[in-house]
């Protein structure tokens, strides 16, 4: 969907803290910008693919699945890829069983047990709005370019993460946390859309609730770190709806508000520098980026997590949250209307009206975010 809930986050006042070592200046003057080769909506070999109706269960879903596992078995060999499958009946009356397929691609550390390692998790769906009424629909913001993003970022610090797990440098290498090690997974889930034309508890979310329930039901061994691959995520990054002008991102878990403070501070910084796009003193700035600009986009950057009481989103985070994970959920929303971009769920969802320059300003966020997660200063 994702439908505004009147259900209001709970206040724990309680932070989960993981370390984060912020890039340099230097470090953020060097992040990789997705660009016109990768990103343009007509030929962009990461965005233009993804462009396409990708109802589940489709040929364009398929085909868009198997353009995510391609672009990482040919240019990110390293990154280990799995399928998670389930079937669900949808709600509309005389349709057959739906398939729904999960994508996971993740890299750990080396010479660690799997059940050892804690992971970075970031996510979006790739899977498109069935409606009758928009026939063709595309759904740009929702979510083709945040699953772009989520390419972007995996190459951009492919060759870092090189660098630091390399047996070759472990000499040198101060950041190898071998007490906490954590690689990174990457979900892009199918299903997240829902079917019917009103609202009902069991549609919608698909993959999200199926995989949820099997990473917490599927025991690690008795003596690793953690209890399951569910206990392991460290942070549950969701990106959903982004690549319109001007987002307004609230922080709705105050447990992850030190997670949401550190893209804030990203963003301020990256303003300073001029590397944001979308920013109306950016060398690079169009004309109409000119005008009426509006940030932060990390509105409540000022508020302590004391403070956070936005109405949560139902996406597919919820799933996971429900079962303990600290989340982080970066969709463009008012969080006085509870509005989504103008174009959400309209036949102008459709690449043509992504603001690329917000779209490359993402990119670039979102990797200094993980680079910050992940200890990659001085790898990069
Ligand atoms: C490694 O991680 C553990 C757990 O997060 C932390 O307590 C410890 O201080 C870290 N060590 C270094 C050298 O960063
Ligand atoms: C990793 O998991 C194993 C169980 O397979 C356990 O025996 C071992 O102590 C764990 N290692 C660390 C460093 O936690
Ligand atoms: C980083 O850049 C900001 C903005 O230009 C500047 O204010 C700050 O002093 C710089 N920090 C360092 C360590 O150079």
């Amino acid at each position: 969907m994702p439908a505004l809930t009147l259900i209001a986050a709970l206040c724990f006042l309680l932070t989960t803290t993981h370390s984060y070592t912020p890039f340099s200046n230097e470090t953020l003057s060097s992040l990789p910008r997705p660009d016109n080769k990768t990103f343009n909506i007509h030929t962009g070999t990461i965005l233009a693919p993804l462009l396409h109706p990708r109802i589940p269960g489709t040929l364009g879903s398929k085909a868009v699945r198997q353009h995510i596992t391609s672009f990482f078995a040919t240019n990110l060999p390293t990154w280990n890829i799995e399928y998670q499958t389930s079937t669900s009946q949808i709600p509309i009356a005389g349709s057959p069983k739906t398939h729904f397929t999960n994508i996971i691609v993740s890299r750990d550390p080396p010479g660690i047990e799997p059940h050892n390692i804690s992971r970075l998790t970031l996510a979006a769906h790739y899977d498109s709005l069935s409606d009758p009424e928009l026939q063709g629909f595309i759904g740009a913001i929702d979510s083709a370019a945040p699953c772009a993003i989520l390419m972007h970022l995996a190459q951009s610090i492919d060759a870092a993460l090189s660098r630091k797990w390399d047996p070759a440098s472990k000499g040198r290498n101060l950041n190898l946390n071998t007490t906490d090690p954590i690689g990174i997974q990457l979900i892009f889930f199918d299903g997240e859309e829902t079917f019917a034309p009103t609202l009902l508890a069991n549609d919608g979310l698909y993959g999200s609730r199926v995989l949820a329930a099997q990473w917490t039901v599927t025991a690690y061994p008795e003596f690793a770190t953690y209890e399951s691959r569910l206990d392991a995520i460290t942070l549950f990054v969701l990106l959903d709806l982004l690549g319109s002008r001007n987002p307004t991102v609230p922080s709705f878990y105050p447990v992850t508000h030190g997670s949401y403070q550190h893209l804030a501070d990203l963003e301020r910084r990256l303003r300073e520098l001029d590397l944001l796009n979308s920013d109306p003193d950016s060398d690079s700035a169009s004309e109409a980026d000119r005008e009426e600009v509006q940030y932060p986009w990390f509105i409540d950057a000022d508020l302590t997590a004391m403070d956070i009481s936005r109405p949560i989103v139902q996406d597919d985070q919820v799933p996971f949250a429900a079962l303990g994970v600290p989340v982080l959920h970066v969709i463009d929303v008012d969080p006085g209307t509870g509005a989504f971009p103008a174009v959400w769920h309209t036949m102008n969802d459709d690449g043509a009206h992504l603001d690329m320059s917000t779209v490359g300003d993402w990119g670039v966020l979102v990797t200094a975010f993980v680079g910050g997660c992940l200890g990659l200063e001085g790898y990069l």
